[in-house]
Order: C-alpha cells, then structure tokens, then sequence
C-alpha cells in the first residue's frame, strides 16, 4: 500500500537538528491573574521527533500546547512553524497544519466514525472519493477494519478504539504536527500499553513531528525522544534525552519527578529488538516426540519450544513431558502465554519473563512467528549496557571489558545452566 503519510526513510529525518517549531517566550496570562500560566517559555521541536512536556497537574502544559495551535491566544511570545511566524496568521491555516489529539476525545457522538475521521478533508474541500478513499486508509493505518468499523458511532466502539479514531482523525490531512494531550489517559493501563506501542510503531513510518502531553513520568520515557520536565508556568527544569533525564537529573525537582526506580525505568527504555536475543531449542509439533527429544538433548538446556504450523509458539516442554508424550505434543508441557514483540519494552519483557514459569519471554514477529527470547541473562546484558553509557554520560571512561560482554550472546554459549 502507498500511503501519502510514508515517506522514503531517508526524508522522514531530513538534516538533524533542523526545528519544526520554536516558541520564544512564549507567555499566556489568564485574565484575572496574578501569576502568569506559562512565563517566557523558550523551546525548540526538532522536525519528526517526539517531544514530551511532562510535568505536574496545572504546571501549564495544556496552556502550552493550546497556545502552539493556537486554541488559546498567547499574551506575548513568538511561535515559529518550519521558520515561519505563525503567531499571528490565520488560526484556521494553522490547525490545518497541525492534529490535534485530546485525551476526552473528543469525536462526535451523532457522526458515523467515517464522518468523524473525515472532519478536516471536508473541511479542506476534498471531492468525495478522495475523502473516502483517505478515511479507508486511515482506519486501515490504526489498525481498524474500514469495512467493520467505517458506519459505526463512537458508543459502539471501546475506548481505545475510539482513541485510535481520535488518531485516525488527527493525522487525515496529512499534517506535519501533531499535538496530543494525554491522548491515552482515558483508557485502562493495558489498552494504553497497547496503543501506545501501536502508536510507536506508526510513528517509525509517518515520522511526524509530535508534541506530546502527559503527567505520566513512565509514559514520558516511553513515548520520547527528548523529555521537557516541566515545572510551574511551564518553566523548563530539563529539557533532555530520556536516557539523560534519568541518569543524570538536572535538579532535585527532576530527581523527585523521576521519582524512586531510576534504574528500573531504564528498562522502559530499551526495547527488545536492540539486544541479543537468547536462542532456545525450537522443534515443530508436527515432528512429534522423537524429534523434540533429540533436538533438547542437542541443546544441553532443560526446554524446548514446540512450534505450530506457522512456527508460532505453542508449548514449552521438558525432558520428562516428551517421555511421557504420546502422539499429539499439542497438549504437553506448559503453554506459551505473554509473548512480546520486538518493539516492546525490557521493562514490558521482564515483566512477562518474571511471570513466565519458565523464566524466559518469548519474543514473535507481527504474524506471531518466533525469533528468539528474552531470559536473565537478555537482561543483565542490556543492564550493563545501560550502565555503561550512564558512566560514559558522567564523564567515566567505559571500560572494554564492560563492551565485551555487552557484545557476546548473553546465556548461550557460556551459561547454559541459567536457562530452564
Ligand atoms: N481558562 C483558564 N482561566 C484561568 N486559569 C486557567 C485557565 N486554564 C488553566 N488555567 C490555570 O493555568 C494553570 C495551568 O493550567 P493547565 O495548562 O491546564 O495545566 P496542566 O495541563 O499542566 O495541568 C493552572 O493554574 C490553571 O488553573
Ligand atoms: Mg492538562
């Protein structure tokens, strides 16, 4: 499918470093007070990034971010598009310019989901068959069947479905920005893991420049690229990588806002296609009993992983379940429950690991075909990694040996009993 929102890889970051949008100053004083919201705000949005303003509830973020599209007019300060002064342009060009995506939602109630998604294309005047054509497309880049889903109202779909709707329609006119406040607030913390990593894996092809809100220290350093903290009158306390922000707080505000567990959000970080994944033995069901039992005394580990038809995993086994199997391996051993996939998090995979009986998670392609798993040894590599680059952020020299390890397979070749 060609999408008008894929772009080749090489445009999706054209010159490092260059800004999509730049506030200066930015100020926004509500009539009747004495404090202003946000005071002289300065900050730069590198183009197809994610820049994340997280700070304390009534810190100024929803202030900053309606000020950026113009929703609420500042009271002094520039805004800057792609160099241009938009401060004082037509508000309706602008927000064509940029999506906008709202925790409430915000669809409308009376209106099909097609007519929701298709709000700004009318708007922009687009003929019917290119307005249906990219409200098709859209439902299909959000993971939602047109046909299924196209004639529905927004009570007939769950709260992440209407989330993914409000996505779908933010980014149909194709705009360059997006701006989105707490946009996965409002459903339950599965569904938001969800969509925020469907949301991860979209952002890889359409390489918007985004502006994210949340009060969510976690999801800040999930979702960005670069973390402003925020405290009162959106002043910038750090404005940094989420790496940095953790190893290396500005202040005592940013360290209390990261809270307790910085090492552990590390691993919320990293995600699970960055490392060397551990390798278990691997035999289809189909080849039955003898097969499995060969290819596990091969490996010197205790488990097996037996694979179904699509080499999707199906069950772990032992030594003992393949003796005791007859005929069918559907139903031996234990099942294969929480696998991940590669873009998850390690913290997400330690997660599943820590729940797993077997102490490894299995990680699946997009079709649920096996590629390797995440164990112990997975993620003490991916630790010692993180601490090395922390030491090379103080200023410490990395030491070789810590590279070394960090490159070798963790857990196969020297550390066999460590696995199941
Ligand atoms: N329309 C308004 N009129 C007056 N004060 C407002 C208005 N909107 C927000 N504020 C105040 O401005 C400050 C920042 O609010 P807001 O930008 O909503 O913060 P956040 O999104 O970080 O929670 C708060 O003190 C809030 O009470
Ligand atoms: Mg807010």
């Amino acid at each position: 499918m060609t999408s008008q929102l894929t772009r080749p890889a090489a445009e999706q970051k054209p010159s490092a470093g260059s800004t999509m949008i730049s506030l200066e100053q930015l100020t926004k004083r509500y009539p009747g007070q004495d404090e202003p919201a946000v005071a002289a705000l300065d900050l730069a949005v590198p183009e197809g990034e994610i820049v994340v303003l997280v700070g304390p509830s009534g810190c100024g973020k929803t202030t900053t971010m309606k000020m950026i599209n113009r929703i609420i007019e500042p009271s002094s300060g520039t805004i800057r598009l792609e160099g241009e002064d938009v401060t004082r342009s037509s508000p309706d060009e602008l927000r064509r310019r940029i999506g906008y995506v709202i925790q409430q939602i915000g669809l409308f109630p009376h209106m099909t989901i097609a007519d929701n998604v298709a709000v700004v294309p009318k708007l922009l005047k687009w003929d019917g068959k290119r307005t249906k054509a990219r409200v098709d497309e859209m439902l299909e880049l959000v993971g939602m069947d047109p046909g299924t889903y196209r004639s529905r109202y927004p009570k007939e779909l769950s709260g992440g479905q209407r989330q993914r709707i409000g996505v779908a329609r933010a980014l149909a006119a194709d705009p360059p920005v997006m701006l989105m406040d707490e946009p996965f607030g409002a459903v339950d913390p599965i569904a938001r893991e969800k969509l925020q990593n469907e949301f991860l894996r979209l952002q890889e092809d359409i390489g918007k420049t985004i502006v994210f809100v949340t009060h969510d220290i976690d999801e800040a350093i999930k979702m960005g690229d670069r973390i402003a903290v925020l405290r009162e009158q959106s002043v910038i306390a750090q404005y940094d990588t989420p790496e940095r922000i953790l190893s290396d707080p500005a202040d005592e505000f940013v360290a209390e806002f990261i809270g307790a567990g910085a090492s552990l959000k590390r691993l919320g970080l990293a995600r699970v296609r960055d490392f060397t994944l551990a390798d278990y033995p691997t035999s289809p069901l189909r080849d039955g009993r003898d097969a499995a039992a060969a290819a596990l005394a091969r490996s010197g580990v205790s488990s097996i992983l037996l694979l179904d038809e699509e080499r999707r995993p199906a069950r772990w086994a032992g030594p003992a379940d393949l003796r005791r199997a007859t005929g069918s391996l559907e139903r031996i051993g234990t099942p294969v429950n929480g696998v991940v996939q590669p873009q998850a998090t390690l913290a997400g995979a330690l997660d599943a690991m820590v729940s797993s009986r077997v102490g490894a998670v299995v990680v699946v392609d997009g079709r649920g075909a096996y590629l390797g798993t995440v164990d112990m040894g997975v993620i003490m590599a991916a630790a010692e990694t993180m601490r090395a680059a922390a030491r090379e952020n103080a200023g410490e020299p990395s030491t070789a040996d810590a590279q070394d390890r960090l490159s070798s397979t963790p857990g196969t070749d020297d550390e066999p009993a460590a696995r199941p």
